[in-house]
């Protein structure tokens, strides 16, 4: 037992080698091929920062064009997806939902099945980018009640995945520019992360040499939970929480709570394993907060005074200080997810339709890495040594 290091949480174990993306969490610097953040969240587009990952390098305007109208021509799902859909049930979360669809898609594209063929990976990835809006918007739409609403490919990436949300067969949706940069900056920054719990999920299960649509599924499912992208979700019902049980006049008892060492209470949207000092993301995606709210003459929002006052306690109390926790990107981007009018259990589906090209690009560098093997983690047995079966009378 000796013979393996013990690392739980892999808190200093590099699972990998990766070109992709750069995070120094001491200085707060995150850098997609190289491309700080904040050049990529003010110059480029999605689909720039999607061809970014998954090819290496930025697009010219040629490969640009060519890419996007690769992306559009796969936007639609397959009729039957429909039909798999209404098998679940309407409350269900999407997340729940997401999981299901992303794994069915293995039973429908039977062209780009061998993770192992580059061809076959290439066009499993631009199938999950053009789809993951689509069934997004599909499994919101299946919730409420409303009838689906197909791609309109003349749109931008972010518009037509808005479009698909909220337009209706009796109304069509304009989508305002301000909301679609927003939507699209919640797509870059949060389109790779390294080596995070659902990008690790996806490189294990991809190294059996599964299915690619699998592989992006296990991710979802992964990202679901509220210490990884079920973060923004849960953030923001804590806002409401607080807000519905007296507001800002209520924020000490609720920081009281959250430093008492018996309470299992954390300030959701706030720490991060790998920024201590800072999250850029949270910097851009405040940024953004503040466009979208003053476009929509939401400024005084209730919750978004409540958390600025939450951020603002948080960042002078000790603990917070001590422990170096400050906000996260999902503080934030549950705000302006709500403000243009997402569900709050539609956030985490949002985050995984970004996060998507992320998986991608990094099972991608994995399988074409010569030295790639299953990964197969070790563990130290603590257990019983071993003993005979009594029989059942002596138990
Ligand atoms: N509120 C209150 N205390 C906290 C928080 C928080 N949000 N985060 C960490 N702490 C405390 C923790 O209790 C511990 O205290 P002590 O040393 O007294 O035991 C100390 O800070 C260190 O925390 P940790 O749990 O060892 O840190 P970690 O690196 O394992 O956890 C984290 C990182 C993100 C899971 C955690 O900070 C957390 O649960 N935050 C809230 C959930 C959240 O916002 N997650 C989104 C992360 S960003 C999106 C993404 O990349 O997925």
């Amino acid at each position: 037992t000796g013979k393996f290091t013990y690392d739980p949480g892999f808190l200093s174990t590099a699972s990998c080698q990766s070109t992709i993306t750069y995070i120094d969490g001491d200085k707060g610097e995150l850098l997609y091929r190289g491309y700080p953040i904040e050049q990529l969240a003010t110059q480029c587009d999605f689909l720039d920062t999607c061809y970014l990952l998954l090819y290496g390098e930025l697009p010219n305007e040629q490969k640009q064009k060519d890419f996007h109208k690769l992306v559009s021509e796969h936007t639609m799902v397959h009729e039957q997806m429909q039909f798999f859909l209404r098998g679940f049930r309407r409350d269900a979360h999407p997340m729940a939902v997401l999981t299901g669809l992303v794994g069915a898609l293995s039973a429908f594209y039977h062209d780009s099945t061998d993770i192992n063929n580059p061809t076959h990976r290439n066009i499993a990835a631009i199938r999950l980018i053009a789809k993951m809006p689509t069934l997004v918007a599909m499994a919101y739409k299946y919730g409420e009640g409303q009838p689906y609403v197909y791609p309109r490919n003349k749109l931008s990436y972010a518009g037509n995945f808005m479009r698909m949300m909220f337009a209706t067969p009796c109304e069509d949706y304009e989508p305002n520019e301000v909301l679609v940069r927003a939507m699209d900056r919640i797509f870059i920054l949060h389109a790779d992360h390294e080596q995070n719990a659902s990008t690790s999920t996806v490189r294990l299960c991809g190294s059996s040499g599964t299915n690619p649509f699998a592989a992006i599924a296990a991710g979802v499912a992964c990202l679901w939970g509220p210490a990884h992208g079920g973060a923004n979700e849960a953030a923001l019902n804590m806002l409401e929480d607080i807000q519905r049980n007296g507001g800002i006049e209520k924020i000490g008892e609720f920081i009281k709570q959250v430093k008492d060492k018996n309470s299992s209470v954390k300030l959701m949207g706030f720490g991060h394993r790998v920024y201590k000092n800072y999250d850029p993301r949270a910097k851009l995606m405040r940024e953004t907060c503040y466009e979208v709210l003053g476009a929509l003459g939401l400024e005084n929002d209730p919750l978004f005074k409540l958390a600025m006052a939450l951020e603002k306690i948080a960042l002078e109390d000790e603990y917070f200080v001590a422990r170096k926790l400050y906000p996260n990107v999902d503080f934030y981007s549950g705000i302006v997810q709500r403000a243009i009018g997402i569900p709050v259990s539609l956030f985490t589906a949002i985050f995984a339709l970004a996060r998507t090209v992320g998986w991608i690009a990094q099972l991608n560098e994995m399988i074409g890495d010569p030295e790639y093997k299953i990964g197969r983690p070790r563990q130290l047995f603590v257990g019983s040594e071993r003993r005979d079966v009594p029989p059942l009378h002596q138990r």
